[in-house]
This record gives structure tokens, sequence and C-alpha cells, in this order.
């Protein structure tokens, strides 16, 4: 006779008809992807680790800078998916199962929101807006000087998120080019890669802004030498990650007027520490990474439709090629 103990039955059954997500982000606040996946799901179960009741029960984990380790606690997960457009802090884990798909968020309100970002802070930069407020401060009313600092924009990293933006800047007639680590093509944005094509890329723009993905080969990669190339009073917006970007050598380009002003919404350290000299800064333009902020009830129809093709062996959307890194 076999004997199956209740509690193991109890896993047994639910591990067949009980699937549930686990969202790992012990840095960010999930209450709203709670309430959304709630509202989205009445019939799923959503844990948010370290609480999770069974984890033999979850089949997907959606991370935002999960603890090194943490996805070996979930024996049956068939998905991993970033919270967000980049998955370098997923990748980073050296105990990442090897067999698992890793995908990541592409939504048009994550690409929206990068728009009106980066839209923002160029066109702050193009109609001197840090000068005027600083007249504004001394009651300086200067009709002299000339009101538009012409620009060319760069955008390093041009994939699905920074050709959306390139689109939108050439839409009001301000002109634009990309830089990618693969061929691109596009009718209207010039596009270049390649050592060669960077260097032909850097020295015609003035405003460089970094969509890069971050892997071993573009961390500190916005460096002396890169800026170097830039023309004097550029200006530089980091929306990637902070490790794109040598904090040091951003210092020197400005102490220099090589890079007149830097918009910056991601950081080495984040929140940025209190004694960090960017916070001194006039012309340096501090945002909490908030540049582009994932909403729950887009992200996770995507997140449930991967899992449903997973186990019917469909096609995942934005999977991560993970030894690429992006
Ligand atoms: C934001 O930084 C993201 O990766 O979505």
């Amino acid at each position: 006779m076999y004997f199956i103990h209740k509690a193991s039955l109890y896993l047994l059954l639910s591990s067949f008809f009980f699937m549930s997500v686990v969202i790992i982000a012990p840095t960010r606040r999930t209450d709203h992807w709670k309430a959304s996946f709630e509202k989205l799901y009445p019939n799923e179960t959503l844990y948010t680790w370290p609480d999770v009741a069974d984890p033999e029960s979850v089949e997907c984990a959606l991370c935002w800078y999960h603890p090194e380790g943490s996805l070996l606690e979930f024996p049956n997960l068939k998905l991993v998916s970033s919270m967000g457009a980049g998955v370098d802090h997923l990748l980073k884990d050296p105990k990442l199962p090897a067999h698992l798909p890793v995908t990541r968020i592409v939504d048009e309100l994550l690409t929206q929101s990068m728009n009106t970002f980066v839209m923002a802070c160029l066109l702050h930069f193009h109609r001197r807006f840090f000068k005027y407020e600083r007249d504004k401060k001394a009651k300086i009313w200067d009709i002299d000087t000339i009101p538009e600092i012409p620009i060319k924009v760069g955008i390093l990293g041009i994939g699905a998120l920074g050709m959306a933006l390139a689109e939108k800047i050439k839409g009001i007639g301000i002109d634009v080019i990309g830089y990618s680590r693969n061929v691109k093509l596009h009718e209207q944005i010039p596009c270049y890669s390649g050592a060669e094509g960077l260097k032909q890329f850097l020295g015609q723009i003035n405003v460089l802004v970094c969509l890069l993905p971050l892997t071993r080969e573009t961390e500190g990669i916005i460096n002396r030498e890169m800026l170097m190339q830039l023309p004097e009073g550029s200006c530089l917006i980091n929306v990637a990650r902070g490790k794109h970007l040598v904090d040091d050598d951003l210092l020197w380009a400005m102490d220099n007027g090589r890079i007149a002003e830097a918009y910056l919404d991601v950081f080495h350290t984040e929140p940025l520490p209190k004694d960090h000299p960017f916070w001194e800064r006039e012309n340096v333009f501090i945002s909490p990474h908030m540049a582009s902020v994932t909403n729950p009830d887009a992200a996770l129809p995507q997140v449930m439709e991967n899992l449903h093709r997973i186990k019917n062996g469909l096609t995942l959307w934005h999977q991560v090629d993970v030894a690429a890194g992006y």
C-alpha cells in the first residue's frame, strides 16, 4: 500500500493545480504591482518575496535587483522576467539558473515615458533653461543672447527604445543619429556601428544620449576618451545605467568646458549618496531613476502571456540573449 502524507499530497496537488508568480524586488515599491495583479488575475496568486507560502507552486519570477541566489528557492520556475527594460540586475547573479529563459518588458508606455523625459532634457539644453533659471534668480532680463543652442543628437545604443525616441526627435525637426553594436538600418535616421562608426558618430553630435544596455563591454564607456570626442559645450543625457559613466571623467569634462550640461537619471549608487559631488553642480540635472518606470497594468499581461507561451512551446516575447547581456 502506498502511503502519502497529507502535507506531501497537498504539495503535489498544488504544484499541479495552482500556479503562482513571485515578485522579488526588495528595493522597490511593489504594492501597486500586487493591486494590478489581483485586478487582472483574480484567480492566480502573486507572492512578494520573501513571504512565499508555497515556493513549489511558483512558475514565474518577476525581478528587480533580486538577492543573489534567491531564484533557487523555486524548484518549478519556468520563466524569469525583469520588471523593466534592463536586465543587467538579473544577469549579474552567478546563481541565475542557466536553463531558464529571461525576458524583459517592452511596452508603449515605457517607450512614451522615455521619449518625453529625454525630449524634456534636450529641449532644456537647447533652449538654455539653466541660464534663464540663473538669470531669474539674479533678476536679469537678457534679450541679447541667442536663445537656442544648435543641436545634433546622438543616441548611443539605438535599439527598440532608441529608435522610437529618434523618430520623435526627428519629428520636431531636430537632427538625430544613432549608434549600436550591430548594424541598424533606418530610412531617415543615419545609424553607425563598429569602432570607426563610433568615431564618426561622436564627431558630429553635441548631445549624447546613453540608452545602452549595461554589459561588460559597455561599463564605463562614457569616459574621458569618449567625452573628448564631443565638441566644447556639449550635453550628456544618461538614462541607461549609472555604471556606463565614469563620474570623475564627467566632472573633469565639465570643469574644462567640454560638457556644459549633464542630465542624469541613473547613478552608480542609488539613491545618489548625499556627499556625491554631482549634487553641488549647478549644470547637473538629477532625477531619481524615474525617466521611464514600468506600468504594471501594461507589463503583467506580457509576463503572463509569456508564461502561457512557454507552457505551449511558443516563441517568447522580448526574450533576452543571456550571452550577449541584453
Ligand atoms: C529602467 O531602468 C528599466 O530597466 O526599465
